[in-house]
């Protein structure tokens, strides 16, 4: 079984990549960053703080997370709720990077992000997944970019959807989580040892895909 990781900062157009990817593949793709924003999600639901450890601790019990694949496309269910939409706001992403310092949440996803890996061929993009979640994957890239070349992304997609954020707001949000998902204590941002670098700054995303694809073909000689 084929194992691919995908880890970077926000914004480094991962889950675009992987997607686009895993469809060309074949393989089955997992969005781990909508684990913790539906975990973050839940938790501004519940009023709390999501950066208060003992307050979202409380909290997972209540959660049941599922993943199904509908039309190619990943959708996440919350306590069988789908909120695959909802989980897309800058305040949700805050919520993710604010609940993946905890430990506790990072060992409740774990587990889930490990079997989904047994089940078959796979490309997996987050923070840990080179790290911590398969350090044994067959290829692993780390996908990056300078933060204004991520933010400048970020922010035509919000001008194409209509949203009003601004260029520096969304700037200064993907510097913030640089800061918390590169700083905290529990799985940091890093790059693993045998990983790929591939800084995308100067690519688009046709060279970007075709970059990732000539990675992966090396090392699986597909
Ligand atoms: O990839 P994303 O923007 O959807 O992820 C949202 C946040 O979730 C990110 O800022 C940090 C956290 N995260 C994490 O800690 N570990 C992962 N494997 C994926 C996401």
């Amino acid at each position: 079984m084929i194992s691919v990781a995908i880890d970077g900062p926000a914004g480094a157009g991962k889950s675009t990549l992987a997607r686009q990817l895993a469809r060309d593949l074949g393989y089955i793709y997992v969005d781990t960053g909508a684990m913790y924003r539906a975990v973050g999600l839940y938790a501004l639901r519940a009023g709390a703080d999501p950066a208060d450890q003992a307050a979202v601790n409380a909290l997972l019990p209540g959660i049941r997370l599922r993943l199904a694949v509908l039309d190619g496309e990943q959708h996440i269910y919350l306590n069988e709720e789908d909120v695959s939409g909802l989980i897309r706001t800058e305040q949700v992403g805050m919520a993710a990077s604010a609940v993946g310092a905890n430990p506790a949440v990072r060992a409740f996803l774990l587990d889930l992000q490990r079997d989904m890996a047994r089940t078959g061929n796979i490309l997996m993009d987050g923070r840990d997944i080179g790290t911590v979640i398969l350090p044994d994957a067959t290829v692993k890239i780390f996908l990056t970019a300078s933060p204004e070349a991520r933010a400048r992304r970020r922010w035509l997609e919000y001008q194409a959807a209509g949203r009003p954020d601004s260029y520096e707001a969304v700037l200064a949000d993907v510097k913030q989580r640089d800061e918390q998902d590169s700083g905290r204590a529990a799985a940091p941002l890093r790059r693993a040892a045998d990983a790929v670098l591939l800084d995308t700054s100067a690519m688009n995303l046709a060279q970007s895909l075709a970059a990732m694809k000539q990675i992966i073909k090396e090392r699986v000689g597909e």
